[in-house]
Order: C-alpha cells, then structure tokens, then sequence
C-alpha cells in the first residue's frame, strides 16, 4: 500500500516537469492500453478450473451467460434463460422448482399508463417468458437482450480506491459492462424490466448485475424510449421531456439513476417511473463507474478547457443553483464558514451562498456569517439515532437538509473546514453525486454535487433506523444511498492529509498546498482546524494521532488568506476560547515532554490571540 503511494508520488513528481508532446503521448498510451486491456479482461474472464467445474454441474443455474458462451452455449435463448434463471434465485425463489413459482402479475395501472393505442411496443428485460403471456394484451413484447456482467467482476473493479487521475503512467480504464445493442431496437413506447434484489443480505446495494439491468434500462429509455414533452399544460411546446420505465422490484431501485421525483406510481412490487429524459441522458453520458474521472484533467489540470458537449442537458433553462454548507451544535467552525464564503467569492462566482444553520449559532455570528456573504437559513439539526447521546458526532446527519432546499435545482455543498483556492462553478455541469474519492469504493463528503428533492430527504430520513454509517457520520451513511457516483479529480477536494509518512509524499503534496497560482480547487483540513491553532504553526504535530495531517504549508495558506480577505470584524470571529487555548497549551506542554522530534513545540508563540485580552467567549 505505502509502495504504491510512493510510486504515484513519483510519477506525480516526474509529471512536474513533463515533455511538450504530452498528447501524442497519451494517444499512444492509449492504443496500448486497450491492447493490453483486451488481453487482460480476456484473462479475467477465463473463470479458474474449480468455477468451471461447477458450472458443469448445471451451467443452466450457475453459469453467467459469458461463461456459457464460452462452453458453446452462445445461441441467445439459452444465454437468456440462464440470466433469466439467475433473476429467479434473486428474487428469492426456488432454484429448481421454476414451475412451482408463483407467476407474476402485471402491475394493475397497467392500462391507465398505455392508455388505449392498441399499437403499443414494450421493451421487456429481464423478464421470465411465462411473465409475459399477460403482457402481450397490451401490446407488441420485445424481450431486449444482452449478456450478464462476468460474476469476477466485483464492485471494487468499478469503483477502485485509486485511479490515475493525472494519466501519468496510465489511462484510467473501466471494465466492460455489456448492454443491448441499442441500434437493433425499435422505438417503444415502455421499458419494463425486472431488477435483481438480493436483500437483505449485506452488500446488496453494491451488486454489479442490479447496476447493469439499472444502467441498461436507462440507456434504452434515453435512446429508443418515445418521448413526451410534459409542462403540465398539455401544449408540448417546453418543459420536461419524459419517458415511460416500468421496473419490478423488491427493493427500492437506485434513486441515483431512477429518482424518486419521477415515480408515478408504486403496486406491491411494480414501480412506474415517467423519467426525466434531460437529466438521465446526462447521467448515463458519465462513465459507469468512478474507475474513470467524470470530469477529466486535460493539460496540467491547470488551464484546461473541459468539453461540456456530452454532459452539457438538454435544456436551456437558466437553473437556480447554490453553494451552500453546514453549521449545527456549536460554533466551532463559524470562523471556517466565514472564509470559506470569501474564498468563494474570491473565485468570481455569481451562484448564491447559503449556510443552514442550527440554533447553536449567536445573533453577533449570524450577523458576521451574513457580512461575509451567506444566506442564512435556519433548520432544526438531525440526530443519527445509533449515535451516542452527546457524542460530538451525534447530529451530523443534518446536512440531510441540503436536500430541503427545492428553491435550487443544484446545490455544490463545501464543509466548512475547506478553503476553495479556484473557481469551482464547473461542477453545477454534473449530476447528483459527483465527489471526490476517499477510500476503498467509498467517497468523500466533504464536496458534493446534489440534487434538492423532497422525496430523497424523505428517503434519507427514513433509513436511519436500517442503514448503519461505518464512521457514525454521514459520509458512511450517504455512501450507502448513493452507491453509484462520478468522481471528481482529487484536486477539486484536496484532503490535508500524508498518509504515508515520506519525504517524497511530503515535498509533493506541499508544492501542490503553496503553488501560487494555486494548482488545487480547494484544500480540506482534516484535523484540527487551521484558526483552532496558533497561527504560528499547525498544532496538530503536538497531538500524536493528528500528525498525519499537520502541514505548515497548508496552514499557512489558510491564514494567510484570512489576513488578505478578512476584515477586523470578522477576523475577531476567529479568535480562541479560554478552553481551546488551555488545551492547546496542554497539548504542546505534552509534546515537549514528549520531545517530539520536528520540535514545532519550541516554536515562540506570537500569535495575539493567545492573550487573556483576546480571548473569546
Ligand atoms: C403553452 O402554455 C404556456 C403556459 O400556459 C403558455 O404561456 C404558452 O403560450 C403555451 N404555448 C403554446 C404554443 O400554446
Ligand atoms: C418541498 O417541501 C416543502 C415543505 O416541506 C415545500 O415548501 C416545497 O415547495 C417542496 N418542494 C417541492 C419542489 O415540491
Ligand atoms: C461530524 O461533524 C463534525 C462537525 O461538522 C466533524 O468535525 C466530524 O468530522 C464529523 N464526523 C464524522 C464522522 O463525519
Ligand atoms: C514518520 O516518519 C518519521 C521519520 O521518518 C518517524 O520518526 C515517525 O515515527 C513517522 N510517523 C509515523 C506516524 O509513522
Ligand atoms: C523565544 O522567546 C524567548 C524569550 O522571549 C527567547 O529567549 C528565545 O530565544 C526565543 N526562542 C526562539 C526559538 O526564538
């Protein structure tokens, strides 16, 4: 793990000083590595001889369709029946005793939706032939095929912990998910497909073939679905263009890419979507998973010009768009909030600024968090209900309110710990949820690009009972409704951060912390936060397990910012408590007891905010 960070750190640092002809470069690169990526996903798929061995056993059960190909069973009905079969064991039923299944009906609003054309084409994916008979009174069937995604192909494979942004030694690649081919198929008037669901078991909501049937819908919606336009005044001459989806399931389908604004109706299991065409072709344009950047660095990633051309909807409308952040049980970070508003502004953008905020915050501090350019809006905060009475992560679900705000039709949400250092107005171009990686398939909430909807906020409260956050905050907890999610370069988010633990790692990261024009969109200060320090240097080298995220550079950069931005009035937000600077001086007593070897805590203090006088309430 460490070799590899070091190894990106030295290509992040020959890439400094790359050759002119960096393009050329890449292209050739690029016909590599889809040479080499043939040859490598044709390894991959080769399933090992103990898989084969049991798929010999009754290939018609086991076997993904790919698989079945290879051993000569490629005629598409026998490759259907098996994704068919395996649909079945998704839905709980039993494997062998197909006959024994209960047939399933069709959804009862069926005919209000068809209405009364007797022409009506309906697409059917991943549906049982018998489940069909019932179908064919209300139209013409056209079972839409393609293969099942490889079951070698995990989650992790689409969205990897890591990729190489900078294309330095590589250019980031995704695996093939195989969808119909659109072009076969004639215009429909409805898609219907049955989603595969493994609930309750863990992992079901990062399941590959639940994502493919959900993805390959979408696209046949998007591509041969008949489109309607819909103002709700019936003249079709502006508003939404829409498309009819049908899906059975019995789990909610994924609002990423099926919103719950769209759902129509709801019968036991049937769910009818008349989905927004604009905002699913944008969606489906991205790459399938975070294994490739949504939003590419071309260049280096300093003046580059980002083609709009494939993400860019369809309509023309002038949006409402914001950014907005969050401040809930204390005051701590109303001095962050305050700097982040003017580190924004700095950049020129003209959205508007809106801070959510909780009763904890003091009218003089509202005043101030207005003067620096927010609009404040009070909301009642949100309790984790597995957290710990009074743990300093038990209301951290407030920012769930974000999606309350249905005045916006896009908000770009920045934590108040992040210092935005270039305009980052590029983001209202994609959809809900871009951000930044963080680990493992997981990314981090600090930036977020999102959708307002009431019914998403419905839907995020209304988990907190069942979904079990893996930090206790929210970013676990979101992490598990939006699964599905586009990343961001890491330069959007920068987090402050050495995990590593080298010279290499440092020497990088620092130039990328000072460069001036800055290089970074935003820096994140994970740790103490830069003004719950002494400006003098970063207090998080006095506390043992903060050290990985102690840098001086970047905390220089932060105050310098504030001296340039900030006037008295709001600088005197930033000043400290009597209780943060006792601990702040106990911290540095015991890291000189401790003779912590960078020997920060010799450092004379100078800043003015140490003294009594100064001191804030
Ligand atoms: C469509 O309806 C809107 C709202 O009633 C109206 O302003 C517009 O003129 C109508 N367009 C046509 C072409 O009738
Ligand atoms: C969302 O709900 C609020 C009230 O809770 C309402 O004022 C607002 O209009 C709703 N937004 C939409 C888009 O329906
Ligand atoms: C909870 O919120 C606080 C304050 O906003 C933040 O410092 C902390 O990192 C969050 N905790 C988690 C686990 O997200
Ligand atoms: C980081 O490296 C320094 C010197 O290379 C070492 O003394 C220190 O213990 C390391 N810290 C951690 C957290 O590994
Ligand atoms: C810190 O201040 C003390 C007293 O003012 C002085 O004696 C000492 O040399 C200073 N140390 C450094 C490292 O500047």
């Amino acid at each position: 793990m460490s070799e590899g960070l070091v190894g990106r750190f030295q290509r992040t640092m020959t890439a400094a000083a790359a050759a002119p002809s960096k393009a050329s470069l890449i292209r050739i690169n690029v016909v590599f590595l889809a040479l080499f990526f043939t040859v490598y996903v044709a390894l991959i798929l080769r399933p090992p001889s103990s898989v084969v061995e049991s798929y010999r056993v009754s290939p018609l059960v086991r076997c993904s369709s790919r698989e079945c190909q290879s051993q000569g069973k490629g005629d598409t009905g026998v490759k259907m029946k098996v994704v068919l079969e395996e649909a079945g064991d998704d839905q709980g039923h039993m494997r062998a005793g197909r006959r024994n299944r209960e047939k399933i009906e069709t959804p009862s609003f069926l005919k209000d939706i068809i209405g009364e054309t007797t022409m009506t084409k309906i697409g059917v994916m991943n549906m049982d032939e018998d489940d069909l008979s019932e179908w064919g009174s209300y139209g013409e069937t056209i079972p839409i095929r393609f293969d099942r995604v490889s079951e070698l192909f995990e989650w992790k494979d689409l969205f990897p912990e890591w990729i190489d942004e900078e294309e330095e030694s590589d250019v980031p690649l995704c695996p093939e998910i195989p969808f119909p081919d659109f072009d076969g198929y004639p215009e429909m008037d409805l898609i219907v497909a049955k989603l595969p669901c493994k609930y309750p078991e863990t992992g079901w909501n990062r399941d590959l073939f639940r994502l493919q049937v959900h993805l390959a819908a979408a696209r046949m919606a998007v591509e041969k679905g008949k489109k309607k336009h819909d103002d709700g005044n019936g003249n079709g001459s502006s508003g939404r263009r829409t498309v009819k989806v049908v899906v059975l399931s019995k789990c909610r389908p994924m609002p990423e890419i099926l919103r719950c604004d769209d759902l129509e109706r709801k019968k036991d299991d049937w769910w009818y979507y008349e989905v927004d065409v604009a905002r699913l072709e944008q969606k489906v344009s991205l790459p399938v998973g975070s294994c490739r950047l949504a939003l590419p660095l071309w260049g280096q990633g300093i003046n580059e010009v980002y083609d709009l051309s494939d993400i860019l909807s369809a309509t023309k409308t002038v949006r409402r768009e914001a950014y907005a952040t969050v401040l809930h049980s204390s005051e701590s970070y109303v001095c962050g909030a305050i700097a982040l508003a003017r580190s924004l502004l700095a950049t020129g953008t003209k959205r508007d600024l809106v801070l959510l905020m909780d009763a904890s915050i003091s009218q003089p501090k509202q005043d101030a968090l207005a003067a620096a350019g927010w609009r404040l809006r009070l909301i009642s905060r949100i309790r984790n209900p597995k957290a710990e009475r009074r743990s300093y992560n038990e209301y951290n679900y407030s920012k769930f309110r974000l999606w309350q705000l249905t005045d916006y039709h896009k908000i770009i949400f920045i934590d108040a710990d992040i210092l935005v250092l270039r305009n980052l107005d590029l983001l209202f171009h994609f959809p809900q949820m871009s951000a930044v990686g963080n680990d493992n398939s997981i990314f981090n909430s600090g930036i977020m690009v999102l959708e307002p909807s009431n019914c998403t906020f419905k839907l995020l409260m209304s988990s907190r009972d069942e979904i079990v956050s893996y930090n206790g905050g929210d970013q676990g907890y979101l992490n598990e409704i939006f699964v599905w999610w586009h990343r961001l370069p890491r330069r959007v988010n920068f987090l402050k951060n050495y995990w590593s633990n080298t010279t290499a790692e440092r020497s990088v990261k620092d130039q990328l912390f000072g460069s001036d024009p800055p290089k970074l969109y935003g820096i994140h200060y994970l740790g103490w936060k830069p003004w719950l320090c002494y400006r003098d240097y970063d207090c998080n080298w006095d506390v043992e397990d903060n050290r990985v995220y102690a840098s001086d550079v970047a905390h220089a950069r932060w105050w310098r910012f504030a001296d340039e931005a900030m006037d008295d009035g709001l600088r005197a937000l930033c000043g400290l408590t009597l209780q943060r600077r006792t601990e702040l001086n106990w911290e540095r007593r015991k890291a000189r007891l401790m003779k912590f070897a960078d020997g920060h805590w010799k450092i004379n203090v100078t800043d003015p905010r140490r003294l009594k006088t100064n001191l804030v309430s």
